[in-house]
């Protein structure tokens, strides 16, 4: 048959073929609340511009109440006959308000500036849900961090052992980026919080509808300022998919660390039962499944970003058909993310570390080689030859198997007068996180500010 929406001017229906590459219900039917609200905030404009009386307005929001009804308790569906969200409920409307007053609605919009707006106002309530998942995930680490205060672990560079640092400023080291993905978020709010609703198919509308009343209706701080960039543009729904794939290569980055912390070679940590996997043929193996699931769910991510953005790179003002392609990406990043991130946050949560190890390890490789480099330039020695000292005692070592502190005395002032006993005094762990006091540093007292500080943008629960 003809398209519901469109057929007039058509001789036929449409191609089957074609039926079949246009339909989006079977993906955008996740907006249907959301066009519903766009539509009881429609009709008070219509109403209030004179086009519909108030008995009107009454009876055709009752309708879209009981619409909403039936669509959340599955009793009106889309049909494989519908195109989109926006037609299967106009269907649903008219058997509800009857074709006379259902058939009023569509006055003054257009499916253009529908669909632009009811992507804003389903992302601002998926925000939402992803930054108190986010907050929970900070806040889990501020816990481990507070719980594992005093742990020394090796700090890396390039993957080599560096300088020791405290197990707390690794963890809390993870949660800052996750606080910058908040602020990101929030930033991103101010511009997604614009109602679209008024452009019309891109030019504007001739009804005199009030663009304001609809704003504040939906929640939404006012309308946009230019219907062609109201219509046409996605950068909201791009930078929304941006801010969700960050946070998966957040996690991802993160998960590549459990995973290796997980290895026998390593035994930094062991996962909780609960938050791991076995094999189906080796008895013994306990796998760090979510954490690999989030390495390559960050993968999927980029790709929902990346085909976003290749969708919009070519596309001329105003609306295209192709921004449709919108959709599909970013509700799987909202659905990807959604599922990862509650058990990313059990796994850390649960995530048993392996103290006396993680402490055993903290001096290894000569990690304490920069404290004596330092302490030198503390006596007054120029870092380029205190660097070079420290270079030469580092050699010792490695050429008679000892540690930095186990160098006799003797061996240490024939590598440099400089190197008097005393600087054993810095050959500690405890000492060398101790002193890395600075803004910032891995120092308890810094530490502790980090902690004060997240704790007030992911309370304690
Ligand atoms: N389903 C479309 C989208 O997601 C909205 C409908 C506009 N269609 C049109 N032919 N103008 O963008």
């Amino acid at each position: 048959g003809s398209n519901a929406l469109w057929g007039s001017r058509f001789e036929g229906g449409p191609s089957d073929a074609l039926v079949a590459l246009s339909r989006s219900v079977h993906f955008d039917w996740r907006l249907a609340a959301y066009d519903i609200a766009g539509t009881r905030a429609h009709i008070k404009a219509l109403q209030s511009a004179g086009y519909l009386s108030v008995a009107e307005l009454e009876k055709i929001d009752r309708s879209l109440v009981e619409l909403l009804d039936r669509v959340n308790k599955g009793s009106f569906q889309a049909k494989p006959t519908d195109e989109d969200v926006h037609s299967a409920l106009e269907r649903g409307l008219i058997e509800i308000a009857g074709v006379e007053l259902g058939g009023k609605v569509r006055a003054g919009r257009s499916r253009n500036d529908q669909i632009a707006t009811l992507i804003r106002t389903y992302l601002l309530d998926q925000a939402v849900i992803i930054r108190e998942q986010v907050t929970q995930l900070i806040e889990v680490l501020v816990s481990r961090a507070e719980e594992h205060l005093g742990v020394a672990m090796p700090g890396r560079t390039h993957f080599q052992h560096a300088q020791p640092v405290q197990l707390s400023h690794h963890l809390l080291a993870h949660a800052w980026p996750l606080v910058r993905d908040l602020e990101r978020l929030e930033d991103w709010r101010k511009r997604a919080n614009l109602s679209p609703y008024g452009a019309g198919a891109l030019a504007g509308n001739t009804l005199g509808l009030d663009p304001n009343l609809v704003a504040r209706e939906l929640g939404l701080a006012g309308p946009t300022q230019n219907s062609i960039d109201a219509t046409a543009s996605r950068d909201v729904v791009a930078e929304f998919s941006f801010i969700t794939t960050l946070i998966g290569i957040n996690l991802s980055r993160f998960s590549e660390e459990i995973i290796i912390w997980a290895s026998a070679e390593f035994d930094y940590v062991k996962l909780h039962d609960a938050y791991s996997t076995g094999s189906s043929i080796m008895p013994q193996k306990k796998n760090p499944d979510i954490a690999e699931l989030a390495r390559g769910k960050a993968g999927r991510l980029i790709g929902d970003l990346t085909g976003l953005l290749a969708t919009l790179k070519g596309l001329p003002l105003a609306y295209n058909r192709d921004l449709q392609e919108d959709k599909e990406p970013v509700f799987d990043a909202v659905d990807t993310l959604t599922v990862l991130l509650p058990a990313f946050t059990g796994m850390v949560a649960t995530l048993q570390f392996n103290r006396n190890r993680l402490e055993l390890l903290a001096p290894a490789g000569f990690s304490l080689a920069t404290d004596v480099a330092e302490w030198l330039v503390k006596q007054k020695v120029a870092f380029r030859d205190a660097h070079e000292i420290t270079g030469k005692l580092v050699s010792y070592c490695e050429q008679h198997n000892l540690e930095l502190h186990e160098v006799p005395d003797a061996e240490m002032a024939a590598i440099s007068p400089a190197l008097t006993p005393d600087v054993r005094d810095v050959l500690t762990v405890g000492g060398s996180i101790k002193a890395r006091a600075g803004a910032g540093g891995t120092a308890l007292p810094r530490v502790l500010e980090q902690i004060a500080a997240l704790r007030k943008i992911a309370p304690k629960r």
